[in-house]
């Protein structure tokens, strides 16, 4: 759906040269929910805004929907951004015009009828659960239900693509869980291609499908959400993803593993399928060993059981090698915190 092919980006002004990004190549497939994550100035925005022209790219090729975005000016890039929806952290709404009125502005700009205006309208308040604020003033809302207002507006022309520039970074938690509901949903209900950017791993956990890591203008690593959380290669992705997956053990079962110096240790990683598979009962029962669960977490990433169990194995060197060996076959991450010899 969306083929970035080289892309590079520098601003160029009276104080200095910034590049801004660096060779990007990014394939994003059709369907798919593809976050971008990093740092503050990384690059994200420049990103983002390349994607439809309001940055042009100094190198590179943009592919949006089989269309050469890179190539287009005047009424046709006008006529292929109303192919890509946009979505933005202080919503951009127009304060003058009521809800139904902010939804409509860019139907009217694509010169849509009044009825068809109407009727579109119409079906776009429920999908976003606004019925009741058709003629609300943005001032009389909420920060969720603006939000609710920028992705109806971003809906309107029925686009393809929907680009979401740290969509949720101004909400609270809790209101940040409904708005990345409703773009799942849109995401599942309409086939919609979505790309997002943010500094948050927890939009990437809830909703992505995939993910790609920028720092300092380039992309340093990218993938399944499931492949990239199981096996990060960069520490800045070890970063984030710490940050919502917690990776240290508790401090008490520290200071108890601490005096149990010869207790083997191991944490194994779930996923998916395997998440509910009888692993302890296998260990038990084909590979001899005793097993002592010392700590668990069960997390999603967006509807994929994810987790870990931390187990103190015991028994005769034969079958903890039976064991580790089980593990190996099952094809589950093993990280060995302690050999117990
Ligand atoms: N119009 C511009 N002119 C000059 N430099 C710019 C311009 N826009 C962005 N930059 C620079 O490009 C780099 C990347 O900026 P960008 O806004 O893409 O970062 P970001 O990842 O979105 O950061 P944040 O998380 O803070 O929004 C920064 O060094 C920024 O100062
Ligand atoms: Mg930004």
């Amino acid at each position: 759906m969306i083929h970035i092919t080289n892309l590079s980006k520098v601003f160029k002004s009276r104080q200095g040269t910034i590049t801004a990004l660096k060779d990007i190549n990014l394939h994003v497939s059709k369907g798919a929910v593809y976050g971008i994550i990093g740092l503050s100035g990384a690059g994200k925005s420049t990103l983002i805004r390349c994607l439809n022209m309001l940055e042009r790219p100094t190198e590179g090729e943009i592919i949006l929907d089989g269309q050469n975005m890179t190539t287009l000016s005047g009424k046709d890039l006008r006529r292929a951004r109303q192919n890509i929806g946009m979505i933005f952290q202080h919503f951009n709404l127009l304060e003058s015009r009521t809800v139904s009125g902010n939804i409509a502005f860019p139907l009217e700009i694509a010169e849509w009828s009044k009825e068809e205006i109407d009727e579109r309208v119409k079906e776009l308040l429920p999908l976003v659960g606004l019925e009741d604020k058709a003629s609300a003033y943005p001032a009389q809302l909420s920060g969720g239900q603006k939000q609710r207002v920028g992705i109806a507006r971003a809906l309107a022309t029925k686009p393809a693509v929907l680009l979401c520039d740290e969509a949720t970074s101004a909400l609270d938690p809790q209101t940040t869980v409904s708005i990345l509901g409703l773009l799942k949903e849109i995401n599942e209900k309409l086939d919609l291609t979505i790309v997002i950017i943010t500094h948050e791993m927890k939009v990437i956990k809830e909703i992505c499908t995939d993910v790609a890591v920028i720092d300092q203008s380039q992309i340093i690593e990218q993938g399944s959400v499931e492949s990239v959380f199981i096996h990060p290669q960069s520490s800045i992705a070890k970063e984030f993803i710490s940050s919502v997956l917690p990776n240290d053990l508790p401090a008490q079962l520290l200071r108890e593993l601490a005096l149990h110096p010869h207790a083997e240790i191991v944490k194994i990683h779930f996923l998916g399928s395997t998440a509910s598979e009888p692993v302890i009962t296998d260990l038990i029962k084909q590979c001899g060993v005793t097993v002592n669960i010392l700590y668990g977490s069960i997390d999603y990433l967006r509807s994929t059981m994810f987790g870990t169990l931390t187990l103190e194995l015991q028994g005769s060197p034969d079958s903890l090698a039976d064991a580790y060996e089980y593990l190996h076959k099952r094809n589950l991450k093993v990280e060995v915190i302690r050999n117990g010899i």
